[in-house]
């Protein structure tokens, strides 16, 4: 078979670039592994920058969002027992970001491709991709245990994730990978109870970092630092619990709303970029190319960010032969994402407590944040990145 954009994964990445590509008249076929249920049931990410927002309402697939989303305003650093609070719109001229799980994302993103006739192969196995360095690359696939298939492309957008096989498909030498591993992990869970808070509270203990999100006025979220290989089995409801209320507690004795906690993950903690995000006809997007801890609430975003550029690129080829764009596809995005680590590693590194850390940096910790919240400079620096920096201009 044959298509002009062959998508492998059916991420975020993947699904907006197809949707995006479908609305500029552009054919793909995108392949997952996984099945439609297992896709739209992983809890992940929840935070959308006010542009990953524009862009959904933009191509079509924000109004669920903007019924269902929760529109944040601002956040809250909560350290040494005190909340100080970050305005996004007062400090970036009217921007804020969306609670609005990655899962419904996908949901939509799902329910409009397949609404448009668009064509999602679930549970495909045995993905491979071939003649990278011709014009005519091609992925072979198989679908329900059948026969091998072929589906010959102009290009294949490996848009599969950390484990996909686009990345190690290119040969050795071509690509730099640039890595750093955090002495710590997260635990996340999910648990039925009211908000605790109105807004985001990222908090530094002298016992380690929490996060207090929310899904839905019933379903809140909630991160915890923890061993980088920790078990969830170490994790008993009861610790989990007493632990969330030592790192919250406040001066005037706050405490976080507990209920019954229904899902409980560990994630390790990297950086990760790979340069260049394109070899031939195969150009890397999303998590396939770049990872980053997720403190800045910045992964999926930048995924958003990538297929942006690379829908671009892909259509100015169809409109005017041209390939300037797609050859400076990875250049483009790769100087966002580079912003969007150093922002993401800076969160992590001030709102962590980092193994045989002493009081010094501990100190120092709490000293960066009372500047960071104290300093309109230091919370505007904060603020712009947290909503997401300005796209650049396309062309
Ligand atoms: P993915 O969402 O990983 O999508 C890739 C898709 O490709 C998957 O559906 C996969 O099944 C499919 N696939 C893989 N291999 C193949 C193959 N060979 N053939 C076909 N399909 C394939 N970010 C945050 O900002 N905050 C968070 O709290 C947060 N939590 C996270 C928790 C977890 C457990 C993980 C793994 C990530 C988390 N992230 C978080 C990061 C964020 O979710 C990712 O950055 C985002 O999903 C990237 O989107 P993507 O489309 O590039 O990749
Ligand atoms: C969520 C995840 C993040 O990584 C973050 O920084 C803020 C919120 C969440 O899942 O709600």
């Amino acid at each position: 078979m044959k298509t002009q954009v062959a998508i492998i994964g059916a991420g975020p990445a993947g699904l907006m670039l197809s949707h995006i590509l479908h609305l500029q008249g552009i054919e793909s076929i995108v392949l997952e592994t996984r099945s439609r249920e297992a896709i739209e049931a992983t809890i992940r990410a929840g935070v959308l920058e006010q542009g990953t927002v524009d862009l959904m309402k933009e191509i079509g697939v924000g109004a669920r969002m903007e019924r269902e989303g929760f529109r944040h305003e601002g956040t809250i650093l909560r350290f040494d027992g005190i909340d100080r609070r970050i305005d996004f719109p007062e400090l970036t001229g009217g921007k804020a970001v969306m609670v609005y799980a990655q899962h419904e994302v996908i949901k939509d993103l799902v329910e409009a491709r397949l609404a448009s006739g668009g064509d999602i192969r679930f549970e495909v196995t045995d993905v491979s991709v071939h003649d990278l360095d011709t014009t005519s690359p091609s992925v072979r696939f198989r679908q329900q245990g059948g026969e091998l298939q072929t589906i010959e492309a102009d290009f294949i957008a490996g848009c599969d994730g950390t484990q996909g096989v686009s990345r190690p498909a290119i040969p050795k030498g071509v690509l730099k990978g640039f890595e750093r591993l955090y002495p710590f992990g997260w635990l996340g869970i999910l648990c039925k109870a009211p908000p605790s808070s109105d807004e985001l509270i990222y908090a530094l203990s002298d016992r380690g970092f929490a996060l207090v999100s929310t899904r839905s006025p019933d379903v809140q979220r909630l991160y915890l630092q923890c061993e980088p290989t920790d078990k969830i089995e170490n994790w008993s409801d009861d610790r989990i619990w007493s632990e969330f209320r030592a790192r919250l507690a406040t001066r005037d004795g706050w405490a976080p709303k507990e209920g019954q906690i229904f899902s409980k993950t560990v994630v390790g903690m990297r950086s990760f970029v790979t340069e260049p995000m394109q070899y031939g006809r195969l150009f890397l997007a999303g998590d396939a190319a770049h990872v980053v801890p997720p403190t800045g609430a910045k992964g999926l975003n930048l995924a958003v960010a990538d297929v942006r550029v690379l829908a671009r690129a892909i259509s100015q080829f169809y409109k005017a032969g041209q390939e300037d764009l797609l050859e400076r596809y990875s250049e483009t995005a790769l100087r966002r994402i580079w912003k969007a680590q150093r922002f993401s590693w800076w969160m992590t590194s001030m709102l962590h407590r980092f193994p045989g850390a002493d009081e010094f940096q501990h100190k120092v910790q709490v000293a960066e944040l009372d500047y960071v919240t104290g300093s309109r400079a230091a919370s505007t620096a904060l603020a712009e990145n947290y909503v997401g920096l300005p796209f650049d201009a396309l062309e």
